[in-house]
């Protein structure tokens, strides 16, 4: 249970806002570390704890893609490839990184590791292709750069 476990964290967060619902986007980032993603039981977690009902929790989990609705590889690369992106290359680069990886849209290697999913805006449009791992910009990216970055989470995944 979260407010066992996080209870002192849980604290210092609301204490932050005015009112308990306030803290629900805080309190979802918990979760999230805490499971990996946003589990149904999360869900239910965080509305008792903000006093919301469930739905409203999950719809605000569900409006940002900053939260993960169902399990994810230890690196989320997310791909812009909206309209702006796109004109630069980005639909391209989504195919190209794929099929580096060897997955589908919205997969994950079978080693855990990348998840790729494409996403619409991420406010970085006059530097595509970019993507955003675990909540961390990569702009003016090309294989050659993006395979860099692959091996070195790799390493770092495994602790070298
Ligand atoms: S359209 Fe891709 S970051 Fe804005």
């Amino acid at each position: 249970m979260l407010s066992e476990k996080y209870q002192e964290r849980i604290n210092k967060i609301f204490a932050k806002y005015p009112d308990k619902r306030s803290a629900v986007m805080p309190l979802l980032y918990v979760a999230q570390e805490e499971y990996g993603y946003i589990t149904p039981e999360s869900i239910d977690e965080v509305a008792t704890l903000c006093e919301l009902d469930p739905t409203q929790v999950s719809s605000v989990a569900g409006f940002y893609t900053m939260y993960r609705e169902t399990p994810k590889g230890k690196y989320w690369l997310q791909v812009c490839t909206d309209f702006p992106c796109a004109l630069r290359g980005a639909e391209e680069y989504h195919h190209q990184l794929l099929d580096h990886l060897g997955i589908k849209e919205g997969e994950t290697t079978a080693d855990g590791m990348f998840t790729v999913e494409h996403v619409m805006c991420l406010a970085a449009c006059d530097r595509a292709p970019m993507l955003q791992c675990n909540f961390h910009f990569h702009e003016n990216l090309d294989m050659e750069k993006t395979k860099k970055l692959l091996d070195q989470w790799r390493s770092e995944a495994n602790g070298k």
